[in-house]
């Protein structure tokens, strides 16, 4: 469904991206892990089309993307939750859902789209009407999952959900996800949380300094040696 081939990018002539080339599947869970500043948000702001590559292209359902401005992407089905979610503090949760629906091919479902929202994260229909600052940290990751969902995404993109979040709510999150694969949506996951991700991935790609460094099915990539070591996590 995606592929992003020999991608180079950076920032203000510091180059980031070093001929990244990797595949996210229809239908199926693809996990991007690595450590801090290895590059994984870089990657997919040159997915969402925030940042424009150097070199390398980005092809979304066999069309060459890699110049559409972002507003277009999220037209064709491409959607985010952003590392730390972004949300508006100050509205309800029910006006940051539906700012998720400003899309064309989403504006005409809204209703039906946050009822379904709504039945994933029945907590979310319970504090509609509260400011979002209210809400704990695990409840305001659902709010960012949700208003990406909102724009009725073929390809949903996660940075980071579980990031800040205590154990048991990182393995709730996981669960909902885990579900909306199960519903058959394409999903790209970025996690530093790597043993978890991994264990519920279809496929794993690993970076470190702004380059793949290894990819594979999750039980293979949960079995190498120098994995476990960088990821203190992977008992
Ligand atoms: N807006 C920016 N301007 C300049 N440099 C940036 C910018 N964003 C990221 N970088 C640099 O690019 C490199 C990769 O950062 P990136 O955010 O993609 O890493 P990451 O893998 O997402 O890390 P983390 O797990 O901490 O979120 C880092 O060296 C970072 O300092
Ligand atoms: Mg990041």
């Amino acid at each position: 469904m995606l592929q992003l081939e020999g991608i180079d990018a950076g920032y203000a002539g510091t180059q980031v991206l070093w001929d990244v080339a990797l595949e996210a599947k229809q239908g199926a869970m693809t996990v991007i892990v690595g450590p801090n500043g290895a590059g994984k948000s870089t990657v997919l702001k040159v997915i969402n089309g925030l940042l424009r590559p150097t070199r390398g292209k980005v092809l979304f359902q066999g069309n060459d993307i890699t110049r559409r401005p972002a507003h277009e992407r999220t037209e064709a089905g491409i959607s985010s939750c952003p590392e730390g979610r972004r949300l508006f503090p100050q509205l309800t949760v029910e006006a940051n859902l539906r700012l998720g629906a400003y899309a064309k091919r989403a504006r005409g479902s809204a209703d039906e789209t946050l009822e379904y929202v709504y039945r994933l994260f029945p907590r979310l229909r319970e504090r509609a009407h509260l400011k979002t600052i209210r809400l704990s940290g695990g409840e305001q990751q659902m709010v960012g999952i949700g208003r990406a969902l909102m724009a009725k995404p073929l390809l949903l993109i996660l940075d980071e959900p579980s990031l800040g979040l205590a154990p048991k709510t990182v393995s709730e999150i996981f669960q909902k996800v885990r579900e909306l694969r199960e519903g058959g949506l394409t999903l790209l996951l970025v996690e530093q949380n790597a043993y978890q991700a991994l264990r519920i991935a279809d496929f794993g790609y690993v970076m470190q300094e702004g380059r793949i460094v290894n990819a594979g099915p999750p039980d293979r990539l949960l079995d190498l040696e120098d994995l476990r070591k960088a990821y203190f996590a992977i008992p």
